[in-house]
């Protein structure tokens, strides 16, 4: 699995604790910074990453900002990408099962380093159940067309 990995500067902190999470479970990823606190705008790095899962070059995409929601919003710009903010790993797991979610966004601000590992863990090892929800996600990108 390859994943693309970004972050703006409230957010790139926790970026780099997440690739010790990515390193234990031994998934190669790229990351498409940043990787100061100098000020930069998510949208770039949203982008950046959301192009890399749609093209297909990357299986997913996991994104950093303050709250996972800028990032979030940008993301879904990119037709065929199922991006939101998660905060614990309960829903790591139904956006898996339900939704085929394929870039995840946290928000550094709220979620400390511990629970951020445990929602990438999930929302790595975590299958898209199919079924009913296949054809549900199906009609999601009908709305992109
Ligand atoms: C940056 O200050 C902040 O707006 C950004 O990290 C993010 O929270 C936006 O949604």
């Amino acid at each position: 699995m390859r994943i693309a990995l970004g972050a703006d500067h409230a957010g790139f902190h926790l970026k780099d604790s997440l690739k010790r999470t990515l390193d234990e479970i031994g998934v190669t990823y790229q990351d498409f910074g940043t990787s100061s606190a100098e000020s930069v705008d998510y949208p770039d790095f949203a982008q950046a990453v959301a192009a890399g899962v749609a093209s297909g070059e990357f299986d997913r995409g996991i994104l950093v900002c303050g709250t996972g929601i800028g990032m979030a919003i940008a993301a879904n710009k990119v037709p065929g990408i199922r991006a939101a903010a998660i905060t614990d790993t309960d829903t790591a797991k139904l956006s898996r099962e339900h939704n085929d979610l394929n870039v995840l966004t946290l928000g550094a601000r709220g979620t400390p380093e511990a629970r951020a590992g445990d929602i990438v863990t999930v929302f790595l090892a975590t299958p898209f159940a199919g079924g009913r929800h296949a054809l549900r996600v199906s009609k999601i990108h009908q709305i992109e067309k």
